[in-house]
């Protein structure tokens, strides 16, 4: 496998979660792959005063705890932790970026690594700006020397104007090919799949429109609430925090056009272009196409109303679910509803995409007792990956009558089951300068744009429903009421990936 160039990973906000849960877990898995450069070493960044062995002591725990568990193999952590180093910085201090340049000078030339540098901006979004700025001052954006990439976190922007002004601002600074504005969903093995699933079999893609697809659903639920991080989320809501990025980028890819190549250029363009044809949402009766929850207690009591977590406002708005339904206005999707739905403290922690296939024209083998709908082919993102696919196929015996059977794929019976996690991919990705899976600007902008007469009409007028539904349930009821036929219903998929049963009880 082709390795990247020599390089210094930058990673400012190095003492935050971000760093310790994700980023520090996922650059040692590619140095036990052997997949870093020789020259290779990572500079962490932050306002803590820390030294590099006190750095490289939170690291150790965090591989430790994160990856490490099973096969404690010490000296390779050893000498991963050997390539750690600590500076500490008052990132709004732009003189301070003078002294980041000559560390970074001096950490170079003792391992003989270029000017190669890749900075990570693992920091609240309100400082990305400032670092942007400092870096620049002190040419830590010149590429005559090396290159030098900037990966950015989400949420990037609160709303469309504040994300068209920090494209602005970073634009001045840095050219598009040096900015990874990064979606992890985008990273997932199985996110991936969908392209690989779509456009190297002859017999998905005839079907894929609105011809054939009845209508789609996509979900992401998840079993924990907002943890530690009411401070962020009463700034975002489910909303921004899952649905502007990570859903929309899985709508885009399950609706895209075939690309030319697969290269970043065409799969970017095809992406994008789906966004751009999402039929804008009406200023008013929002609540015909939006449904919002927040979470109350459970009934065992054992998890607390989203009201009472800390960092809350107490008479707090904020939608901790979201379902929606909207359309493609293009030629593949015309008239095919979407539905879209994604929620904190629900049944199970499950992400899958389902095409809901139109029934046969004709029902030739029509038992009136059983109603056979139209096949489904489910993609499993996560977990128990796969993709599974239900016909109807012949009871045994006399007479012509028919049942559902099902076809599976799981990941977990590859015989490299290892899949690996969506940092890993996306690094190695941006070391080698490759963007495919990073979001470009305009991709961005598109998705902001398709939610602010969501975000607008909340704002206008807040006694627009908000529901509030049990922790551990499917959410809120009305969600179902989106759907324009009693049989249509959203999946209640269990955390172990089958094609029937219903994860209720
Ligand atoms: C993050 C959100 O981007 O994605 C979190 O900020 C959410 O609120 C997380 O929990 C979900 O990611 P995953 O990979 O666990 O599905």
């Amino acid at each position: 496998m082709e390795r990247p160039q020599n390089l210094i990973f930058v990673i400012f906000g190095a003492s935050g979660d971000l760093t310790r849960l994700k980023l520090i877990p996922a650059v040692y898995n590619l140095h036990k792959q052997g997949i870093l450069p020789d020259g290779f070493t990572v500079l962490g960044i932050g306002r803590s005063q820390m030294t590099n062995e006190a750095f490289r002591e939170n690291v150790n725990c965090a591989i430790v705890d994160k990856v490490q568990q099973a096969d404690n193999r010490t000296e390779q952590i050893d000498d991963f932790c050997d390539k750690l180093h600590y500076l500490s910085i008052d990132t709004g201090d732009f003189n301070a970026y003078d002294q980041v340049r000559q560390k970074l000078q001096e950490m170079g030339t003792h391992l003989n690594i270029q000017e190669n540098y890749l900075f990570y901006f693992a920091t609240p979004p309100s400082l990305y700006k400032t670092i942007a700025t400092g870096l620049s001052k002190s040419g830590l954006n010149d590429q005559s020397k090396g290159w030098k990439r900037l990966i950015v976190e989400k949420p990037f922007g609160y709303d469309l104007e504040s994300a068209i002004e920090l494209n602005k601002y970073l634009l001045n600074i840095y050219s598009e090919d040096q900015l990874y504005r990064i979606d992890h969903y985008l990273g997932k093995e199985t996110v991936q799949n969908v392209l690989v699933t779509r456009f190297s079999n002859g017999f998905f893609e005839p079907i894929w429109n609105r011809r054939y697809v009845d209508y789609i659903e996509i979900s992401s639920s998840e079993t924990l609430g907002i943890n530690q991080r009411g401070g962020y989320y009463e700034t975002a809501g489910a909303l921004r925090d899952m649905v502007q990025n990570h859903l929309l980028q899985l709508v885009s890819l399950i609706a895209m056009e075939p690309p030319a190549f697969f290269d970043s250029h065409s799969i970017r363009n095809e992406t994008v272009k789906v966004l751009h044809s999402l039929r804008p949402f009406p200023s008013e009766g929002i609540e015909k196409f939006v449904v919002r929850g927040q979470y109350a207690a459970s009934k065992s009591g054992s998890e607390i109303d989203y009201l009472n977590e800390e960092n809350v406002a107490i008479d707090s708005k904020t939608e901790t679910f979201v379902a929606m339904k909207f359309f493609i206005d293009n030629w593949r999707w015309g008239g095919v509803p979407f539905y879209i739905r994604t929620g904190k403290r629900l049944k199970s922690r499950v992400t899958e995409i389902v095409l809901h296939l139109k029934p046969a024209p004709h029902q030739l083998f029509n038992d009136p007792l059983i109603s056979r709908g139209g096949n489904q082919l489910i993609i499993r993102i996560q977990p128990d990956e796969g993709i599974a696919l239900d016909f109807g196929m012949k009871i045994p015996g006399s007479g012509f009558k028919v049942q559902d059977a099902n076809l599976h794929f799981h990941y977990k019976d590859l015989p490299q089951a290892r899949i690996s996690e969506a940092y890993e991919r996306l690094l190695v990705d941006c070391m080698m300068g490759d963007s495919t899976l990073f979001a470009r600007a305009d991709a961005v902008e598109a998705s902001w744009k398709f939610i602010m007469p969501i975000l607008d009409a909340w704002k206008k007028n807040p006694s627009l429903p908000l529901y509030k539904y049990e922790s551990c349930s499917w959410g809120p009821e009305a969600a179902s009421q989106l759907f324009d036929r009693p049989e249509m219903q959203w999946r209640h998929p269990c955390a172990s990936f089958s094609l029937t049963g219903a994860c209720d009880l």
